[in-house]
């Protein structure tokens, strides 16, 4: 009886190789990696990997995305019909939570506004500064990183609610959910978190119509935008024009519809943009290779996998 362990294939075109192949032949060192597509391929492991080139993997069992999303994954019209497994790590989690607090601090506590004043030697200190408490934040999307987002927030004091696409409960978060429940969220929210995947259902949400309906009465004087979760969600002219009308006052946009962003884009000078180049919630492979080493272990052994996406909802 042979035992020679199914082979991995590492897959991308944009991480670089070396740190994660170092970490996967630490972790399991008796298995076999690739890099080219191979038909011993049983596991892959892929960000962004080059569409059509898993055509062939008769073998293949399990994708294991290294990222949160899937939608680098399920873009590939040639993808075979196999199961796919995401990242979901704590170290994930709170590097994406650090970007959010990051953000809404900066847009709550004027920090454009006060480097402006900076660069200009100019002491100004009679603008009021609104309690935490009296700004609402709406997270789009209440999983993984949306939740914690939005507990870490609320630690901060600030008013915290979340829209998902199925009923929640959490405790201190005023939770909404379905299409039903969109406007009335929004016309609460005074700086707009959006953590949502990119699917069929959330593509180009973040458009001039769900602009206008986010709450225009709050202390920061126009309704702020955050976004971290995919380009594909937010219509970039629409954000032009909305800023441009004061229908948003500010953005923080760490992803984009085409990355990277051109160099032409009217975005990276805009003075009420703050561009971060899809860094909000990097990959560690020293914190994500162990865990799906586990995983493919525990599969193996005829467990269930864990963090499996629903093909049918795309995430
Ligand atoms: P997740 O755990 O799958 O959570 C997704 C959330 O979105 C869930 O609450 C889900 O609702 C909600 N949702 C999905 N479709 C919806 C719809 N049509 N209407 C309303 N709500 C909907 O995903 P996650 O781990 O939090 O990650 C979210 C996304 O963040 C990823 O997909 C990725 O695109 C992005 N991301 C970006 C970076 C970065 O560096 N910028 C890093 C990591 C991840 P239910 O709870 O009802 O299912
Ligand atoms: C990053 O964008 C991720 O999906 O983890």
């Amino acid at each position: 009886m042979s035992h020679t362990k199914p082979t991995i294939l590492f897959a991308s075109t944009t991480f670089s190789e070396a740190p994660w192949i170092a970490r996967i032949k630490s972790c399991a060192p008796e298995r076999v990696v690739v890099t080219k597509p191979d038909p011993s391929v049983e596991y892959a492991l892929m960000w962004k990997h080059e569409h059509g080139s898993l055509k062939n993997l008769n073998q293949l069992k399990v994708i294991f995305s290294l990222g949160a999303g899937v939608d680098h994954i399920l873009d590939d019209p040639d993808l075979p019909n196999v199961t796919i497994v995401r990242a979901v790590s704590p170290d994930l989690t709170a590097r994406m939570s650090e970007y959010v607090v990051w953000q809404v601090l900066d847009h709550h506590r004027k920090g454009r506004h006060f480097r402006a004043l900076q660069q200009a030697s100019d002491w100004q200190n009679s603008d009021y500064q609104p309690a935490a408490s009296a700004i609402k934040v709406g997270v789009l999307g209440l999983g993984e990183l949306g939740q914690d987002s939005a507990f870490k927030l609320n630690a901060l004091g600030f008013d915290v609610s979340g829209w998902s696409r199925s009923p929640k409960q959490i405790p201190s978060i005023d939770c909404h959910h379905g299409k039903d429940g969109l406007d009335t969220f929004l016309s609460q929210v005074d700086i707009l978190v959006c953590l949502l995947p990119h699917t069929e259902e959330t593509t180009g949400i973040l458009n001039q119509v769900l602009f206008s309906k986010l709450k225009t009465s709050g202390p920061l004087g126009a309704p702020i935008l955050i976004n971290a979760g995919r380009g594909a969600l937010q219509v970039e002219t629409d954000i032009l024009t909305a800023l441009d009308q004061n229908v948003l006052g500010a953005a923080s946009l760490d992803v984009f519809e085409q990355e990277p962003l051109a160099a032409h884009s009217p975005l990276w000078a805009h003075p009420k943009v703050t561009v971060t180049p899809h860094v909000a919630a990097d990959s560690d492979p020293d914190a994500l290779i162990g865990k799906i080493i586990e995983q493919m272990i525990a599969f193996e052994n005829g467990e269930q996998l864990q963090n499996l996406i629903d093909l049918n909802l795309g995430y």
